[in-house]
């Protein structure tokens, strides 16, 4: 595996495979790599000739100082992980090369609706940073195909709707989300939770498979409050259960009217923030 700090070095890279005639397939990650991350390199490895994972904690996308101070680290054994699934490059920037001071990186785009509810609503300025640093690095690593995960159902819509924007050959890939054996989604941030919390979490899985089980059947709002009533316990607050369509993301009413539909939760588990999805 050929690691990289400096754009430069891996546009030069990049540029001596794709001129043999090599597609390349990128995921962009935080790194704290678990096998969700690592479902999108082997499909990407499986799809293109080469595959390019990304590490880069990303600053402009955390609207509280804290959750980015304590987003988990764990580059050697990210390293070691990569290596052992044979993905082709990893670039770890720092933020310099990233957001180089004489460049502007900031995205003039609009996404509407599909920025303002659920992630959008709760977390103000998140999906612009988001959709910064993607546009930056795809600019930088100009992949053929992206692989982004189911679980950040939201995040998923807005860069496809970014792609669009752009006018961008780029082919997005929506990975299913991995779970754990006890259904718990697979997320960098659950090395954060406490032992008996970890016990507690696979709640609202099961809480969202029930949501499922009743879609065809119930009202939404007698929907939601099932979801509510399942993780009425101390140590959880549930930010927000929304059952919206699932592509403009737009709250429904009458689930049977819709072609696709997507249970999406935000739950508070102590001060763990986890977010998960189901679509129907
Ligand atoms: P991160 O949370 O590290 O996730 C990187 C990619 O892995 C995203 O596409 C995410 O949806 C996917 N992923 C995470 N957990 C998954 C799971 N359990 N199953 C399947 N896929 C999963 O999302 C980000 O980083 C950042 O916002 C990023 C896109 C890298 C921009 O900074």
């Amino acid at each position: 595996m050929y690691q990289f700090k400096k754009v430069i070095d891996l546009q030069h890279y990049i540029t001596t495979l794709k001129s043999k005639g090599l597609t390349v397939g990128f995921a962009p990650t935080m790194g704290a790599l678990h096998e969700g991350h690592l479902s999108l390199l082997r499909m990407a490895k499986a799809e293109c000739d080469i595959s390019v994972c990304s590490i880069f904690v990303n600053p402009t996308q955390f609207n509280d100082d804290s959750d980015l101070e304590k987003y988990p680290r764990t580059i050697p054994e990210d390293i070691a992980i990569l290596t052992k699934i044979d993905t082709d490059i990893v670039f770890i920037p720092p933020v310099s090369e990233v957001y180089p001071p004489s460049l502007d990186t900031t995205l003039k785009l609009d996404f509407a609706e599909l920025a303002t509810v659920m992630e959008g609503a709760f977390r103000p300025g998140h999906f612009d940073g988001m959709a910064q640093v993607v546009n930056r690095l795809l600019d930088i690593v100009q992949p053929d195909k992206l692989y982004m995960g189911q679980k950040d159902y939201q995040q998923f819509a807005i860069v496809q709707n970014m792609l669009h924007q752009l006018d961008s050959d780029i082919k997005i890939v929506r990975c299913p989300i991995i779970r754990e054996a006890d259904g718990l989604a697979m997320s960098s941030r659950n090395v954060r939770l406490k032992s008996e919390l970890r016990q507690q979490v696979p709640r609202i899985y099961q809480a969202l498979l029930k949501v499922k089980e009743m879609a065809p059947h119930f009202p939404v709002q007698e929907i939601k409050d099932t979801f509510a009533e399942s993780l009425d316990l101390p140590e959880f607050r549930l930010e927000y259960i929304e059952i919206a369509d699932g592509e403009t993301l737009q709250p429904v009413t009458n689930i049977e009217e819709h072609k696709s539909v997507v249970a999406c939760v935000a739950v508070w588990a102590g001060d763990v923030r986890l977010i998960d999805n189901i679509l129907f």
